[in-house]
């Protein structure tokens, strides 16, 4: 029987998948988390299937060697094209991005007219539309790749002219060509853009009780709640009843610990004090 006192282990691309691991932090306080941000590698966003397939399976193995009781996969990129393959590796609980924004998004559209916006890759993966048209065959999907917001967000550009720029260049057409009412943040940097794109597009955060414009879903959010209902539902919840310390969780990265940390403190406001370099080959 797995330890339910184990740590879950979180990955992303880089420092984006902190936004997963802050809803994690926030909404699990009585977990510990091990964190992987595959710096050296990032983009992962126009990178191939198969690569993707081969650096998510070699840094799964690593947070397993770590003794890790669930994985999360936090890259929205990763989930699209390697979601699968790790499961099919490991025997512990492994949970993407995904699923938990598509059924979020189907929750939220009321008229079914449903908006993305990810990377190339996880545009291209179509994983989204399909779960989406699962979900509700009547839903209509409409994706395009933002790639540029990646950057201006790692530039600490949130509020700034250019970025306002760029939303209206992405998405201005798509949502009034499509009569969107559900947009979903399918990147792991989008959500650090939530409160920008809400002011420029008229649209409000999903679940905010709001009954009119657009709906954002931030799947980094839905995440951390269907990572607390697979925990439930395998028995894994920590029984601690205290929350966990700051430096009880643990970082890795693949290169460069010092820009990570001080994107963790200042961005997401997440302490992280143990940040250990570990290069994946
Ligand atoms: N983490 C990636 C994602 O959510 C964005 C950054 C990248 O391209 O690696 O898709």
């Amino acid at each position: 029987m797995t330890d339910n006192s184990l740590p879950i282990g979180v990955f992303d691309s880089g420092v984006g998948g902190l936004t997963v691991a802050r809803e994690i932090l926030r909404n699990l306080p009585n977990e510990k988390i091990i964190y992987f941000g595959d710096t050296a590698r990032v983009p992962y966003g126009n990178k191939s299937a198969d690569t993707i397939i081969r650096y998510s399976k070699q840094i799964a193995r690593f947070l397993l060697s770590k003794e890790v009781k669930a994985i999360t996969i936090a890259c929205n990129t990763a989930s699209a094209l390697a979601l699968s393959a790790v499961r099919e590796e490991l025997d512990i609980p492994v949970i993407g991005v995904v699923k938990p924004g598509a059924t979020a998004a189907t929750r939220e559209t009321r008229n079914n007219h449903i908006g993305v916006i990810g990377t190339k890759g996880t545009v291209n993966s179509g994983l989204y539309e399909k779960l989406i048209c699962d979900l509700n065959p009547g839903a209509e999907v409409f994706s395009t790749a933002c790639p540029l917001f990646v950057n201006l967000v790692e530039e600490g550009m949130i509020d700034d002219p250019i970025t306002v720029q760029m939303i209206h260049r992405y998405l201005d057409d798509m949502i009034d060509k499509n009569d969107i009412d559900t947009l979903i943040l399918g990147c792991t940097h989008y959500p650090l853009l939530l409160s920008v794109l809400a002011r420029e597009l008229g649209a409000h955060r999903a679940g905010d009780g709001s009954a009119s414009g657009i709906s954002l879903v931030n799947p980094a959010y839905e995440t951390a709640i269907a990572l607390k209902d697979m925990l439930k539902a395998n028995d894994l919840l920590s029984d601690r009843t205290e929350p966990v310390a700051p430096e009880e969780h643990s970082y890795y990265v693949s290169d460069d610990a010092a820009t990570f940390r001080r994107f963790a403190e200042d961005v997401l406001g997440i302490r992280a004090d143990n940040v250990e370099l570990k290069v994946l080959e």
